[in-house]
């Protein structure tokens, strides 16, 4: 039988924080579903269509922070978004018995427990942890885009496509 997980998010845009939870994971699973999920607490910056593009060209730097993703694994992941419903039907929908989220401090696990308990107990979908990668364990998706706005660079945090799209939609509001 073959193990596939889902690792859900904003992807807001997508980090190497992210990146490399999902080239980590990509060695332990047979799938990966990449999903860009609604969160309404959330405005995002970017449409969940530029997300998706953002992480599928993004894969191939995944190498940068030192968890290359050979060809063999970016056949395993699947992008795709979930606008609406329960993430679990979405996993039951693809066959996933596990949710993964990368966890970077205290607060993280905080925010995420709940959630993994709530998944569990809707439908028995298990929810693994991964500790962030120390080097990246500072970054998210909301300091880029703070740091992107002011004029900062962001090429560290997050791959080049990504920064791309953070420079055009920081010119973008100052205009
Ligand atoms: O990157 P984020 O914004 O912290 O991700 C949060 C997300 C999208 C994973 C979370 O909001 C979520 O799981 N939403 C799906 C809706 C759902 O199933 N909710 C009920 C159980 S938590």
């Amino acid at each position: 039988m073959s193990s596939i997980a889902v690792y859900p998010g904003s992807f807001d845009p997508l980090t190497f924080g992210h990146l490399n939870i999902a080239a980590r994971a990509a060695h332990l699973f047979d799938e990966l579903h990449i999903v860009v999920v609604h969160n309404p607490a959330k405005s995002p910056r970017f449409s969940s269509a530029e997300r998706v593009e953002l992480i599928r060209a993004s894969l191939s730097e995944a190498g940068r922070f030192g968890t290359p993703m050979p060809s063999s694994h970016v056949s395993k992941i699947v992008i795709d978004t979930l606008d609406s419903g329960l993430l679990v039907d979405y996993c039951r929908m693809v066959g996933a018995k596990a949710l993964l989220k990368g966890v970077r401090n205290n607060a993280d696990l905080e925010y995420e427990l709940p959630m993994a308990f709530v998944n569990r107990d809707l439908a028995g979908v298990e929810t693994i942890f991964m500790p962030a990668n120390p080097q990246n364990g500072f970054v998210s998706s909301s300091l880029v885009k703070q740091v992107a706005d002011l004029g900062g660079s962001v090429d560290k945090y997050v791959p080049s496509a990504v920064a791309r799209a953070l420079a055009a939609s920081a010119s973008n509001r100052k205009s």
